[in-house]
């Protein structure tokens, strides 16, 4: 009966893991969509308009945005925005795995910041 338990904690406690590591993204995979023209069914990467996510080093840190005059409460609202009018695609869902990888892919910049400052 015991090692029943033991195995099922094991089972609770590796989906725990999982579902932490699904949840903070994958800024590798990020990156990769940053650069795909075809992302989110669009026809531009985010990559020509913010190369190498230039001008976006603060909005990991950013709760508010405001794009063409509109208020976005969130990276997600800002990213779907960008993803709607300049790549002419079609919104996310903000709870998905690609908008999840994007957005580390985004928070990972401001880490690169001090490094390419300081060449
Ligand atoms: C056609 C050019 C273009 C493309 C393509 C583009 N963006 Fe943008 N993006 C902009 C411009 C311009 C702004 C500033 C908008 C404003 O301030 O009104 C911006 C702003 C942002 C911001 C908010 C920056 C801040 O801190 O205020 C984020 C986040 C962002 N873009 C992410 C993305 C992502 C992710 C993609 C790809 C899905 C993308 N952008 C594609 C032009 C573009």
């Amino acid at each position: 009966m015991k090692s029943v338990r033991i195995a099922l904690l094991s089972v609770i406690a590796i989906g725990l893991i999982f579902s932490y590591t699904f949840a903070a993204g994958d800024a590798e995979k990020g990156k990769s969509l940053f650069n795909d023209p075809k992302f989110a069914g669009g026809t531009k990467a985010c990559n020509e308009c913010h190369p190498g996510g230039r001008g976006l080093e603060k909005s990991g840190m950013k709760k508010e945005f405001n794009m063409g005059g509109k208020k976005q409460l969130g990276l997600e609202e800002a990213v779907n925005y960008c993803i709607v009018k300049a790549n002419k695609g079609e919104a996310i869902d903000p709870k998905s795995e690609d908008m999840a990888n994007i957005i580390a892919y985004i928070k990972s910049l401001k880490a690169e910041m001090p490094k390419r400052r300081g060449y």
